[in-house]
């Protein structure tokens, strides 16, 4: 092996230096500002950064590190993958791979056993998007949730049921309705025989997490049955006992998706893998299109070897040690103390939605879940912030890693009440009054955010400076 060239920063202003030369300057600044520190590795349910302080991880990337970080079983098979093939030209069979494929197809139902692999959220709606089109043609009508979130390029964009994030990429596509989370009367109403096919997140995530009515699911498939309209259930954050079971739309067991997309943990955080299961009667209406091509359901570098172990040694994990009734069971106590925390401030928290270990507190407002997330941060917690400041009401998420211990999660909630407490001494107007700057941090001048972030130095500048630049997340 030859030695390694690479040298890490040698501070975190460096850090953020280097960042923002060559990433994105507002990011760099915002990361700065927030008191960030550098991490360097993780273990279980913890982060520990450059300076040995340890920080419980409950943002878990949204959910990618179910099984924990660097979790020895999954690593140890994905290492030996990586030594014998890591990536193989598209269109090669691979053990890895067939292994994988069967395994996930053997926790769907059975009609659920096509699988189409790519390499992120986006890209795998996208694809989903394109088969949705081809088959149903000439259908084009799409139903999806207002607040949904599917991804966020061009074609994902499409769906992306945040209004202020599709606004500056109009027009896009005409034939999309966004109708309320929930809702059945407007679902009723939208989905009519000119819908090819409804998105639905079971259990809306993003930074609207929102639980529905018990049922909703159920009857949305059963709308979609009537209307020949197909179902595709993202499942990219509620898979995988995250909620509590295997995947959230099996709490009915009428509901049979035409689709379900996964991501997230499906590899427990080795490396990015998206995959679209889909019905093998789906997949033979889009074969049967005139101009099929096969890479229609495929990607040249989706579905690695190394990506496939990964996968196949993550979902053998989850089932050895029933991480889904974990995810029940611990989900309650967390969930209960949320609930306590909502409870005790209502000024500052307006609900604590969730469902196993998928919880959050909705927010009075984005300045109170930045306060929240940063207070959480300096007493060793990360949570989920979700960096919208579009969302009146944002959802901060608390997705631990499925291996995390009762004690954690006790721990977890002793910073949130001391964290909460603090900002309820403050008067409400205050609050409101940082929300306007929240509201506008990617668009302030990046001078001023670099005073406020105690003015990180600058690598060398070469070319022109460049300005703050638009930075978000889900
Ligand atoms: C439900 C859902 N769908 C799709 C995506 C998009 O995934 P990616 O960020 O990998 O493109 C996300 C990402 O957070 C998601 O939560």
């Amino acid at each position: 092996m030859s030695p390694a060239t690479w040298t890490p920063a040698r501070s975190r202003d460096e850090l953020v230096a280097l960042c923002r030369q060559h990433w994105n300057p507002t990011a760099a600044t915002l990361y700065a500002l927030a008191h960030r520190t550098v991490e360097s590795h993780a273990q279980g349910c913890e982060v520990i950064d450059e300076d040995g302080r340890r920080f419980l991880d409950f943002a878990c990337s949204y959910g990618v590190f179910i099984v924990g970080h660097a979790n020895p079983q999954v690593q140890a098979r994905t290492l030996a993958q990586l030594e014998q093939a890591a990536l193989l030209p598209w269109g090669v069979a691979h053990p890895a791979c067939a292994a994988f494929m069967a395994k996930l197809a053997s926790l769907l139902p059975a009609d659920l056993d096509r699988v189409v692999i790519g390499n992120s959220g986006a890209e795998i709606t996208e694809l989903t998007l394109r088969a949705v089109l081809a088959a149903q043609r000439p259908r084009r009508r799409i139903v999806v949730m207002r607040h949904a979130y599917h991804g966020k390029t061009l074609g994902a964009l499409n769906l992306l049921g945040q209004a202020g994030h599709r606004q500056p990429f109009l027009p896009l596509m005409q034939e999309v309705d966004f109708v309320p989370f929930g809702d059945l009367p407007a679902m009723r109403r939208a989905v009519t025989p000119e819908v090819a096919a409804v998105f639905l997140e079971p259990i809306l995530g993003g930074a609207y997490l929102q639980v529905p009515p018990p049922g909703y699911v159920g009857q949305v498939a059963a709308l979609c049955r009537e209307a020949g309209a197909l179902l595709v259930a993202d499942e990219i954050q509620t898979a995988f006992g995250r909620c509590g079971r295997l995947f959230a739309f099996d709490e009915d067991p009428t509901v049979l998706p035409d689709v379900v997309l996964l991501s997230k943990g499906i590899t427990g955080g080795h490396t990015a893998m998206a995959v679209a299961v889909m019905r093998e009667a789906l997949v033979q209406r889009v074969q049967s299109h005139p101009d099929f091509h096969p890479r229609w359901l495929g990607s040249d570098s989706g579905g690695s070897p190394y990506a496939c172990a990964a996968g196949l040694a993550a979902l053998e994990f989850i089932e050895q040690h029933e991480l889904p009734r974990r995810a029940r069971l611990l989900g309650a106590q967390l969930q209960a103390g949320l609930a306590r925390a909502a409870a005790a401030h209502p000024q500052l928290v307006l609900d604590a939605p969730g469902v196993g270990l998928m919880t959050g507190l909705k927010m009075r407002n984005p300045a109170v879940e930045t306060a929240v997330a940063a207070g959480l941060a300096r007493r060793g917690v990360h949570a989920g912030h979700s960096l919208n400041e579009k969302a009146e009401h944002p959802v901060l998420r608390f997705y631990p890693p499925l291996t995390v211990t009762a004690a954690q999660i006790d721990q977890v909630l002793a910073a949130l009440h001391e964290v909460l407490a603090e900002l309820a001494r403050r008067p409400a107007w205050t609050h409101d009054l940082a929300n306007q700057v929240v509201k506008r941090q990617y668009r302030l001048p990046e001078g001023l955010l670099r005073r406020l972030a105690g003015s990180p130095q600058r690598g060398p500048q070469r070319g022109p400076q460049r300005g703050a630049q638009p930075f978000t997340t889900c």
